[in-house]
């Protein structure tokens, strides 16, 4: 066991100030409220200004973690950075974001895994933490898809939007007490051979085009559900914990029936889980750390209470992380 664990001090959000809803993406393609309302749970989404970027949202939603947490950015020694729709190609967009908080030192990168992205980035942040290589880490979901989908595709533009979400996780003793605040383990998978159920047909080194998304949806869905419960059963068994200990279910948000499918499987109620797919829609590696700096905002998660995530996208990559916050 480790002598240091991983703890939760802040949680910051930003969302464009621009709203879409899905009567003004009927004027674009063939669609309706009502289909994307009944078959997604969407109701609007966010889209980030022509001179908005990845890095921006990344930074807002850094500034709020850290004013939350009462962390000064000078305290920070690591900045990992999920994002599938970075500034630039290279350099890093996280390296971005450390030069606009006026951050000097340590490291800062990104990590690609999709929209289990925050997930992958919790558990790299939680692993250098165990180690006792860094010891305030800020972990940051921040995405753009407006500008990889393709706006003429009814089947994959109504689904994402933009925004940003960040943690301020910093080291604390372990002494193996009962009721530790922490994250309490990540679990990480990865099945390569679904590669093109959901990816972007553009590249560096394909097509030297940035590209759009394409998703092979209902495949997508149907390994989601089965996926998502057991990841979370393994979670559950590796901290000897039902779902009945789990305070909050905070999934990423991609399909309001792919969440209640995942709760209904686990037997979890709907209360219990916090829900910003309505408002948000799918914003991949940023929308756990939405939801869950919106759940900390509205009083819903509070300290000491326990919190299980769970997030799938592109790869296929999944994983979950359990907090007790
Ligand atoms: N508006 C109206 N009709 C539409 C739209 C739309 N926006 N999009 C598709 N349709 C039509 C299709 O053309 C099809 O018509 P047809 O029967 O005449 O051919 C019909 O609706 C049904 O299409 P399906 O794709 O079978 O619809 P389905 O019920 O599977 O719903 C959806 C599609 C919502 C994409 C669903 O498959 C899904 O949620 N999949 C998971 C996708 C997902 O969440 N991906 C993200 C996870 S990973 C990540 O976050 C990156």
């Amino acid at each position: 066991m480790s002598q240091y664990r991983s703890v939760i001090k802040g949680s910051g959000a930003y969302l464009p100030k621009k709203i879409v809803s899905n009567e003004d993406l009927s004027t674009l393609v063939d669609t309706s409220d009502e289909w994307i309302y009944a078959r997604t749970g969407i109701r609007r989404r966010h889209i980030a200004a022509d001179d908005e970027m990845t890095s921006d949202l990344a930074r807002m939603a850094a500034q709020e973690a850290l004013n939350n947490a009462k962390v000064d950015p000078s305290e920070v020694d690591m900045i990992v950075l999920a994002t599938t729709t970075p500034d630039s190609t290279f350099p890093a967009t996280a390296a971005r974001v450390q030069a606009q908080l006026g951050i000097t030192k340590g490291a800062a990168f990104d990590i690609q895994a999709v929209c289990a992205g925050f997930v992958y980035a919790l558990g790299v942040a939680d692993n250098f933490i165990r180690l006792g290589q860094a010891s305030t880490v800020l972990v940051i979901g921040a995405e753009t898809y407006s500008r990889i989908l393709d706006w003429t595709d009814r089947s994959t533009s109504v689904l994402f939007g933009d925004g940003a979400g960040a943690l301020v996780v910093q080291t604390e003793p372990a002494n193996g007490d009962a009721g530790e605040r922490g994250i309490l383990s990540t679990h990480l998978h990865t099945d390569g051979r679904f590669y093109d159920l959901l990816y972007v047909d553009g590249g560096p080194s394909s097509t030297q085009t940035t590209g759009h998304l394409r998703m092979q949806g209902p495949e997508v869905f149907r390994h989601a559900v089965s996926k998502l419960a057991g990841v979370v059963e393994e979670a559950l068994d590796a901290n000897n914990l039902t779902i009945e200990d789990i305070d909050w279910l905070v999934p990423h948000q991609a399909n309001k029936r792919i969440i209640d499918g995942t709760a209904k499987k686990l037997g979890l109620p709907s209360e219990r889980v916090i829900l910003t797919v309505q408002d948000h829609a799918n914003t991949s590696a940023a929308s756990i750390p939405l939801a869950l700096a919106q759940g900390v905002k509205d009083g819903r998660i509070k300290p000491g209470q326990i919190v299980l995530c769970e997030a799938i996208g592109g790869g296929l990559s999944w994983g979950s992380a359990i907090i007790r916050w």
